[in-house]
């Protein structure tokens, strides 16, 4: 079973609260976004393996550490998870960035991928895939197929928030892959939307509403 870390440091708490206000502008909206990333980032990022190094100080040599090369990989859903990257890049920018489309057939409501561009060593890469909202699980668990169908095995799906039913679903789909998120809200109401939540996080990002 995959785990699920609730990424709950008081400076992501904060700017989470004024994410989810309605008062809250699409210029704020964007910038508390990009760094409630960047600061997820540095929890996602802690397994990261190390090598040692040395280096000359001014006064002698010093046993150090560097990241050992282990290449990243930032898979952003379209739209909302576009939202996320940049904050992800300011800790890690040599990281690629592949991008994946879905929408939901209007009759079978399953996701259906229509646009997939990836890096071209992206099986060798730690992935993580970015979704703001993890509602019903439907998108992310598509994401996840989608990547694994390409032979991608190292992968984390990372989130602003999740509803419980969402969590359940990528466990039981996808159980190698951990969750990160910032906040666990409610539950699901009928139209999908995640309760308390924060609205639909693209036309926020966007400003399209
Ligand atoms: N997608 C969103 O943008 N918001 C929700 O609440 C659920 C899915």
């Amino acid at each position: 079973m995959g785990k699920v870390y609730v990424c709950d440091h008081p400076l992501i708490q904060h700017k989470l609260t004024y994410i989810r206000d309605e008062a809250t502008t699409t210029k704020d909206f964007r910038e508390l976004v990009d760094e409630v990333a960047t600061l997820m980032a540095y929890e996602i990022t802690r397994d990261i393996p190390l090598q040692k190094v040395q280096v000359k100080t001014p006064v002698a040599t010093a046993e150090c550490k560097v990241i050992s090369g282990r290449m990243l990989g930032l898979i952003p859903i379209l739209r909302a998870g576009l939202g996320m990257v940049d904050g992800i890049l300011n800790l890690v920018p040599a990281a690629k960035v592949g991008h994946i489309g879905l929408y939901r057939d209007p009759e079978t409501l399953q996701p259906i991928e229509y646009y997939a561009k990836l890096p071209t060593d992206v099986q060798e890469r730690e992935l993580i895939v970015i979704d703001p909202m993890l509602a019903t699980g439907g998108s992310a668990n598509a994401a996840i197929a989608a990547l694994k169908a390409r032979n991608c095995t190292q992968l984390k799906l990372m989130c602003l928030i999740a509803a419980p039913e969402g969590i359940q679903a990528v466990q039981k789909e996808h159980p190698d892959v951990d969750i990160y998120v910032a906040a666990i809200d409610d539950y699901l109401d009928d139209h999908g939307y995640i309760i308390p939540g924060l609205g639909d996080a693209g036309d926020r990002l966007f400003g399209t509403k």
